[in-house]
């Protein structure tokens, strides 16, 4: 697997994916209509932020092969709150449950330490999404709290959205 920072090029496979995980309704609170550029404004974030994507190394003649996923990470506040990161996480559905949210998680975290942030604060993080929630609570983060029915799923109707937090 590469993990690398995440190029215009990158565009047309990262809104693939960001649409068919808003589209399954579990996970995201982004609105299911936005336009390529509205995915690139609010995943392609410019520094300090930063976003990168993770392909397959199965790709012929040495090339990057299959699009597995993208995750963008950055200051959670301006000003004031700016020594606290953030990320968010999307694998792409085909190749969920095989390592790449870890490997993307593990590299945004030293990333973040590396920068010098103290810590790292997920805002939403859904709370029937089984998968995130366990590998955040592997990788060293607490749920600080929840608000009640924040989230409505479409499968499970209104849901707790966790705030979680791992201090560096
Ligand atoms: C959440 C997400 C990032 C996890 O990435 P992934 O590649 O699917 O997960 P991984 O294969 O790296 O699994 C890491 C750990 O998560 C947990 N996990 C993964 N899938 C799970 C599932 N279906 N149920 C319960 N736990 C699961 C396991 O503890 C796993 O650890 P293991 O290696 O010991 O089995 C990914 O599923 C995703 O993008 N989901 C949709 C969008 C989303 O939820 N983003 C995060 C929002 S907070």
């Amino acid at each position: 697997m590469l993990i690398r920072d995440a190029t215009p090029a990158d565009l047309a496979a990262i809104v693939t994916v960001f649409r068919d995980i808003v589209a399954d309704g579990e996970t995201y609170a982004y609105p299911e209509d936005l336009t390529d550029e509205q995915i690139a404004a609010t995943w392609m974030e410019p520094p300090p932020a930063r976003c990168v994507v993770a392909y397959a190394a199965d790709g012929t003649d040495g090339g990057e092969g299959t699009f597995l996923g993208t995750a963008k990470a950055g200051p959670n506040r301006p000003g004031r709150g700016d020594h606290i990161a953030t990320a968010s996480f999307m694998v792409s559905p085909a190749a969920q449950g095989r390592g790449v949210g870890r490997a993307l998680a593990e590299e945004v975290l030293r990333w973040a330490i590396e920068q010098g942030y103290a810590g790292m604060q997920f805002n939403a993080v859904v709370e029937t999404n089984m998968a995130a929630v366990a590998l955040w609570q592997q990788l060293g983060f607490s749920i600080v709290g929840s608000v009640p029915g924040a989230f409505r799923s479409k499968h499970h109707g209104p849901v707790g959205l966790h705030v979680m937090y791992r201090q560096f």
